[in-house]
C-alpha cells in the first residue's frame, strides 16, 4: 500500500511531473513500432508524457521526429505532406525537412530562405532497434542507445507488437512483474497439452514465493514455485528501468518482452512481443509459431495486437458462453488481451491506497520502490539506476529454470532449456 503522495508521485508524468522528468531526462523513451511509418507515407501522431508529436519515414528511410503543431500557426503536421525528405504543412505549404529545419516559407518574401533559418522546429532524436522506434526527447544530448538483447538481433528473430492501454502506465508495468497472475489470468492460454514447457508449472502453484535482487539496471524478480514433486519451478523476471520487463517464454522464446511508453497520465502504449535464437521465428506474417500459444479469436494486428472488443459498458467484451465453456476469463481475443482488460478494469489511475497486497506482490512493491528511489536519485543529483552512462543491458536475459528438489543452492540449477535439449 502506498500513500496518496507516493501513488501520485509514481503515476503522474505529464508537464514537470518528476515520474516524467525522471524517464524524460535520462531514458530513450518508446514511441512507435518501425512498421507503422512508411517512406513518404502517412506521418503519425504520437503522443507521450502528454505531448503530442509526429513521426514521419522520409523518402530515404530516416525517421523524422517533430512536435505536432507546424511552427507557423499550429496546424496539425500529422495532416502533413511527407515528400522530398520533409513534411510540408497543408496550410500555407511550409515544409520541414527530416533534421527538423523549416526549408521553404512560401508565404514569406523577401529573403525566404534567411527567414527560414530562424523559425525554431521542435525535433527530437530517434533510434530503431528491435523493431521500435526509440526516442530521446531530454534537454541535454542524447546519449548513446543502451542496447538490449533483442535490439542487436536480426529483424527475423524478434517480433514485436504495439496496443494502446486505457489506463495509467504503472498498471501496465505492475502487470508485467506480476508473475503471480499468469497461473490465473492466463490459464487458458497456459494449457497443460504444451508437454514440457516450462511456464505450465505456472498453474501447479499459485502463491509464488518471491526472492527479488535489485541491480544496477532495475530488478530482477524471481517466483519460486514448490512442485509436487519436491522440485522448485524458478521464473525470473527481469526489469530493466524505468519501463521495460523481460519475461522467460518457453523452449524456443526465451524472453517475451513488455514495454510500457507513457502516453499520457491516464493511457500507456504495449509493447508486446519476444525474440529467439533462431532465424525465421518472425517470418513477417502473423504471430510466431512458437507464440501461437498467446494467439486467440481476435484477427492478427500487430498495432492492436491486444485490443479490447467493446467498452467498459459491455464488459469490455468478454464472452460469457466462452467461460460456461470452459474459458476461464471470457477473453478470447488472445492472452495480451486478458491484460489489457484488466488493467483497464481498474480505472485509469488505480488507487493504491487501497490495496491488500499478498505474499506474491512482492516484486510489485520492489518496482514501486526503485521507481521512487529513481525519483529521489534525480532530486538529489544522482544518475537514476540504468541510465549510466555508457551502460547497455544485452546481457540481461530472464530466467526459467527447474530446482531440483534435493538441491537448496540455487547455483545448481538444471537450465530448463540445455536439459531439454
Ligand atoms: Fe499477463
Amino acid at each position: 500500500m502506498l500513500t496518496r503522495e507516493q501513488n501520485d508521485v509514481l503515476t503522474q508524468v505529464e508537464g514537470d511531473a518528476p515520474m516524467g522528468t525522471l524517464m524524460r531526462e535520462h531514458y530513450w523513451i518508446p514511441a512507435a513500432l518501425s512498421s507503422q511509418i512508411v517512406e513518404d507515407g502517412v506521418p503519425l501522431r504520437v503522443r507521450l508524457l502528454g505531448r503530442d508529436f509526429v513521426a514521419f519515414r522520409a523518402t530515404d528511410g530516416r525517421v523524422g521526429f517533430l512536435d505536432e503543431r507546424c511552427p507557423h500557426r499550429g496546424t496539425s503536421l500529422a495532416l502533413a505532406r511527407n515528400e522530398g525528405c520533409g513534411l510540408r504543412c497543408i496550410f500555407h505549404g511550409w515544409k520541414i525537412d527530416v533534421s527538423g529545419k523549416v526549408v521553404e516559407v512560401p508565404t514569406h518574401s523577401p529573403n525566404p530562405d534567411a527567414f527560414a533559418a530562424k523559425v525554431p522546429v521542435g525535433h527530437y532524436p530517434t533510434h530503431e532497434g528491435g523493431g521500435i522506434i526509440w526516442v530521446w526527447l531530454g534537454a541535454k544530448e542524447a546519449p548513446p542507445f543502451p542496447e538490449l538483447p533483442f535490439t542487436v538481433m536480426p529483424a527475423s528473430q524478434v517480433w514485436m507488437t504495439i496496443t494502446k492501454c486505457y489506463c495509467n502506465w504503472l498498471q501496465g508495468v505492475e502487470a508485467t512483474i506480476d508473475s503471480a497472475h499468469v497461473g490465473t489470468l492466463h490459464m487458458a492460454y497456459v494449457s497443460r497439452d504444451q508437454a514440457n514447457e516450462p511456464m505450465t508449472h505456472a498453474l501447479d502453484a499459485l502463491a509464488p514465493r518471491y526472492e527479488v535482487e535489485h541491480t544496477p539496471y532495475g530488478l530482477d524478480a524471481a517466483a519460486l514455485r514448490p512442485l509436487h514433486d519436491g522440485s522448485t519451478y524458478v521464473r525470473t523476471t527481469k526489469f530493466i528501468m524505468p519501463f521495460i520487463s523481460f519475461t522467460p517464454g518457453g523452449y524456443e522464446v526465451p524472453a517475451v518482452i513488455f514495454i510500457v511508453s507513457p502516453i499520457d497520465d491516464m493511457h500507456h502504449n504495449l509493447f508486446y512481443g519476444a525474440w529467439s535464437n533462431h532465424s525465421g521465428f518472425n517470418s513477417g506474417h502473423g504471430v510466431p509459431e512458437e507464440m501461437s500459444t498467446v494467439v486467440g479469436n481476435l484477427p492478427y494486428d500487430p498495432h492492436n495486437f491486444g485490443g479490447f472488443t467493446s467498452d467498459r459498458d459491455h464488459n469490455f467484451g468478454q464472452d460469457r458462453e466462452a467461460m460456461k465453456s470452459g474459458h476461464f476469463s471470457g477473453f478470447v481475443g488472445n492472452l495480451l488481451q486478458e491484460d489489457t482488460v484488466t488493467q483497464a478494469s481498474m480505472g485509469p489511475i488505480v488507487d493504491r491506497t487501497k490495496d491488500h497486497l499478498s505474499s506474491s506482490d512482492v516484486a510489485i512493491i520492489h518496482t514501486q520502490r526503485i521507481l521512487l528511489e529513481g525519483i529521489a536519485d534525480v532530486a538529489a543529483g544522482r544518475t537514476p539506476r540504468g541510465a549510466r552512462p555508457g551502460m547497455d543491458h544485452r546481457d540481461v536475459l530472464p530466467v526459467n529454470v527447474l530446482r531440483p528438489a534435493e538441491t537448496d543452492d540455487s547455483s545448481q540449477v538444471i537450465d530448463y532449456y540445455a536439459s531439454a535439449k
